[in-house]
């Protein structure tokens, strides 16, 4: 997804001021996770990702569910290029969801917004540039997640977004106007629910065998193609 390609301007503006990378297919976001990545770290990612769907699809075991997520984006969390990438593949996500949720929040108080497990920050910060006049709180409860949204916030320059490391359900900084929750309840992954399918995105599921040039060991670290 180029820049020129994101439906709503806010958040390419976020994603460009943040540094994120925008690789412009999905292939090619597949293919920079497989190739950009030490192996460990790819492996790492895939065994977790894969729990996540097969929990969820298996029985709808929220408990299950729930702790496949939790190591996934501990996981994720702390390796701090992962945890970009993991938030570049979440772009058209972002884009199909972020300009509904603010149009919601423009309905109501929102002077003082929280975002309960903001991972990597893109939620909060985007609702800090949409609505300069609030103050937004991510809080999220993995460590190296939180860095990684400190550093984007910084590189932004939105003052009015800040982000605490914290188990949400024990958060207590309010009072607050306005709480939401982008694929942050235990849940979200269960099939019944729609959070996966924002309108107007479509997730791909399919996973790419690594192209030709892209050529891994177990041994390998940092490998690029060619
Ligand atoms: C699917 S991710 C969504 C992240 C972000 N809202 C987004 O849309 O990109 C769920 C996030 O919620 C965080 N999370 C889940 N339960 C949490 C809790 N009880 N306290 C803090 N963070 C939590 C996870 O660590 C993870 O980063």
């Amino acid at each position: 997804m180029r820049r020129a390609e994101f439906a709503d301007e806010t958040l390419a503006a976020v994603v460009a001021a943040a540094g994120l990378d925008t690789p412009d297919t999905r292939e090619a976001w597949e293919w920079r996770l497989q190739c950009a990545l030490p192996w460990p770290v790819f492996d790492g990612y895939r065994q977790r990702r894969d729990e996540c769907y097969a929990a969820a699809k298996d029985a709808g075991d929220i408990a299950r569910v729930a702790a496949a997520e939790d190591q996934f984006f501990a996981f994720a969390g702390a390796h701090p290029d992962l945890c970009r990438l993991v938030v570049s593949g979440r772009l058209g996500y972002y884009d199909a969801l972020l300009p509904t949720a603010a149009a919601r929040l423009r309905r109501g108080p929102h002077a003082r917004i929280l975002d309960l497990g903001s991972f990597a920050g893109v939620g909060s910060l985007y609702l800090g540039a949409a609505f300069p006049d609030s103050r937004v709180g991510g809080v999220e409860r993995h460590p190296g997640a939180v860095a990684v949204a400190e550093e984007a916030r910084g590189r932004c320059g939105l003052g009015n977004v800040s982000f605490a490391c914290a188990d949400y359900t024990a958060f207590d900084a309010g009072p607050f106007d306005a709480v939401v929750s982008l694929q942050a309840l235990p849940a979200y992954l269960l099939p019944w629910l729609p959070s996966e399918q924002p309108a107007g995105h479509r997730r791909t599921r399919s996973w790419a065998t690594p192209p030709p040039r892209c050529s891994r060991s177990s041994a390998g670290s940092r490998r690029s193609a060619g």
